[in-house]
């Protein structure tokens, strides 16, 4: 598609038709506001150091595992707690990736589509390279999905590590699918969790191999492979967008 969106063209229509007045200095109630909150404060840090802490101290972990999906599952947990107790580490950080691919699918259609609609900017993402990511995404998630059946767990279950996952992403879900943020906006994002995908993969090809499952660690070092590429490429196309907002090329 012929390229029509110039990055921060967004920001500069919103701009141009309603004021930012976030700040205190566009407010003519500054004062009263500053003074209204040293009034509204009660307790000293302290108390709410005191209030937190028991709340930490207090509290159930976020979720639990899965019993096993099936009873030879069952059975070869139940012959070694050890070897059990890592297994479940594993399945753990197979169904945390598996969510987050499978979310990273979606945010990249939605990519697709705002770049259908504002096109891109010179050195941005093109329509194919944003097709292929979209693409290895969702054959990373269906990877997960079989080996976690090959270990006779579940695949759609939500461990602990898929929950936390799901909770730390849900704000860059925020800004993508926000329909009032640009497609470089939007990359802005994707560059974060495409650094955090790239994390995640590296360690699960070392638990993999720690744990002796030499064949899966494999397969999983395949998909490290190309988030890798994802990952340049988000960063290249910041770079490019950065520049030719501030004008340098
Ligand atoms: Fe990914
Ligand atoms: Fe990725």
């Amino acid at each position: 598609m012929a390229t029509k969106h110039k990055p921060g063209s967004a920001d500069t229509r919103v701009v141009g038709e309603l004021y930012n007045r976030t700040g205190l200095r566009a407010s003519p109630h500054a004062q009263a506001m500053l003074e209204n909150a040293q009034i509204a404060v009660s307790g000293s840090p302290a108390d709410f150091l005191a209030f937190r802490s028991a709340l930490i101290d207090q509290a159930p972990p976020v979720g639990t595992m899965p019993r096993p999906a099936s009873l030879s599952a069952a059975a070869k947990q139940a012959m070694s707690a050890a070897t059990g107790e890592k297994t479940n580490v594993l399945l753990d950080q197979l169904a945390e990736r598996l969510a987050f691919e499978r979310g990273g699918t979606r945010l990249y259609e939605t990519l697709i589509l705002k770049h259908e609609l504002h096109g891109s900017w010179s050195g941005g993402p093109t329509r194919e390279e944003l097709l292929q990511i979209r693409d290895e995404e969702a054959s990373h998630f269906l990877l997960l999905e079989r080996a976690l059946q090959q270990l006779d767990a579940d695949p759609t279950a939500v461990t602990p590590c898929a929950d936390l996952g799901g909770v730390a992403a849900s704000g860059l879900v925020q800004v993508i699918c926000d329909p009032r943020s640009s497609l470089g906006e939007s990359i802005e994002a994707i560059l974060t969790a495409e650094l955090v995908d790239n994390g995640a993969w590296e360690r699960l090809v070392e638990l993999s191999e720690e744990l002796g499952y030499g064949e899966l660690a494999e397969q999983l070092r395949g998909c490290e492979r190309q988030e890798k590429v994802h990952l340049e490429s988000a960063r290249r196309w910041l770079t490019s967008r950065v520049q030719e907002l501030a004008g340098a090329v």
